[in-house]
């Protein structure tokens, strides 16, 4: 019977064991190496920023600040939030340190938790990692299609397959409160056959109606004025050089005009990644866009910037739906077992002249049965097992086992590492 006494993880938040850490390594190293390459510097902001900086920078009519903060008052009687994403700490951070007197373009990564109240389902979880690229003080369109590239060769380095791009604008502020307007009056016609949810949506923020997947409102998204045909020509020629761009170096795109995105700060291009093989969900890998006002918005200079960031549990998901490994494991090609006390005394000593050596050496103390400790070196894969019983250990010297052959010979304990490092040559 199950112990109601007994702690559990907190809903919608999860443990990494140790067998999945290798997932989150490969991430890791495929991610820097990238973003050492395009000459990203690492940034790390804190897990908790004022409740003020996400709802003045995702928007207050957001779900994300609405429903899903996690939220808290400090005895001081601060309002704090944990971040719900990263962009909004890494602009306060940009603005609080004066990058802006940095070289720009600035081009930033981070890689680290986040936490939102969402109902727990495949692929959404309360706490999850991101890891991001932001590039701030650069307006042209390349950027876009740089940040674009840059997490299609991370997905591609990763052997994710069927990779697809959604792209759209969502204009700027001199064409999109016309586009509001216009997509408000179309649904105000219709607002007896939308969802509640669109209902609320519609008076909240009209774009997020595009976003709904009910059935019964598909129709009414298909005849919904499209903003790419509303666009300003500033906005426009924008969009239309970041598909030029993603044309000439042939990354894989669709159009997707209800792509807007859950987040208020976007302007011009926003875009979502998503893997379209089996085990792909429709859940986007990642997701991101221009933010030219958000700077300025949160009390900094006028700086344009564009950025993404990608959700790390749902692409080890797919790597393993994908059959797809993680981090490779360190060999071990030498194990140490040992039989009595003063073996164990010697053998704490010789596991560390290896250390020393930089020559990795597993052993299992615990266990005083030679027949275990050598099935745990063949389980290993190693190449020789040292030997370590009392009487050795009283004479200075080890048995050196030839995993393979089964070969066994004696050596001095004191001339081992030399002679080991030698045969693994
Ligand atoms: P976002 O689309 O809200 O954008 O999140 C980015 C990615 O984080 C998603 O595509 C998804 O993979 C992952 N993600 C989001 N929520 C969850 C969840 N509950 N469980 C698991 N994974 C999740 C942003 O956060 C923006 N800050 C991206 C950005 C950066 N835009 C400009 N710069």
């Amino acid at each position: 019977m199950a112990n109601k006494n007994k702690f559990q993880s907190v809903t919608g938040m999860h443990d990494i064991l140790p067998e999945d850490q290798k997932y989150y390594r490969k991430i890791y190293d495929v991610v820097s190496n990238i973003a050492e390459f395009y000459g990203f510097g690492k940034i790390d902001t804190p897990i908790v920023e004022e409740t003020e900086l996400f709802a003045k920078g995702i928007g207050l009519a957001t779900d994300v600040v609405k429903k899903e903060m996690y939220n808290l008052k400090t005895k001081g009687d601060d309002s704090l939030s944990l971040r719900p994403e990263w962009t909004a700490g890494i602009v306060r951070s940009y603005i609080e340190n004066g990058m802006h007197s940095l070289p720009q373009p600035l081009k930033l990564w981070y890689f680290g938790p986040c936490y939102r109240y969402e109902r727990p389902q495949a692929g959404r979880y309360r706490q999850f990692w991101q890891f991001g690229f932001e590039i701030f003080g650069e307006s042209s369109s390349v950027i876009d299609a740089q940040i674009i590239q840059i997490f299609y060769n991370i997905f591609k380095e990763l052997k994710l397959k069927d990779l697809i791009i959604e792209i759209n604008s969502v204009g700027d502020s001199n064409c999109r409160p016309y586009y509001k307007k216009l997509l408000s009056s179309y649904l105000k016609s219709r607002e007896s056959s939308i969802c509640p949810d669109c209902k609320r949506r519609f008076k909240e923020n009209v774009l997020r109606v595009l976003d709904c997947k009910e059935e019964k409102c598909q129709p009414i998204k298909t005849e919904a004025p499209q903003i790419l045909d509303h666009l300003c020509d500033e906005c426009h020629s924008h969009f239309k050089e970041v598909l030029e761009f993603l044309d000439e170096i042939e990354l894989p795109y669709t159009l997707n005009p209800y792509l807007v995105r859950g987040l208020d700060y976007y302007t011009k291009t926003v875009f979502e990644l998503f893997s379209e093989s089996e085990g792909g969900c429709k859940n986007a890998l990642a997701g991101g866009g221009r933010y030219d006002k958000l700077v300025k918005l949160l009390r900094g200079r006028d700086t344009p910037a564009c950025g993404a960031a990608a959700g790390t549990e749902r692409i080890v998901s797919l790597m393993k739906a994908q059959d797809i490994e993680g981090a490779k494991e360190p060999e071990t090609q030498i194990f140490l077992a040992q039989l009595g006390s003063m073996a164990k005394r010697k053998g704490l000593w010789l596991l560390e002249e290896f250390r020393k050596s930089k020559v990795r050496v597993a052993e299992s103390f615990g266990k005083n049965s030679l027949k275990a400790q050598l099935n745990r070196a063949d389980k290993l894969g190693a190449k020789y097992t040292l030997i370590l019983g009392q009487k050795e250990a009283l004479d200075g010297v080890v048995i050196v086992r030839n995993m393979k052959t089964g070969k066994q010979d004696v050596v001095k304990i004191d001339e081992v590492v030399a002679i080991v490092k030698k045969r693994l040559k």
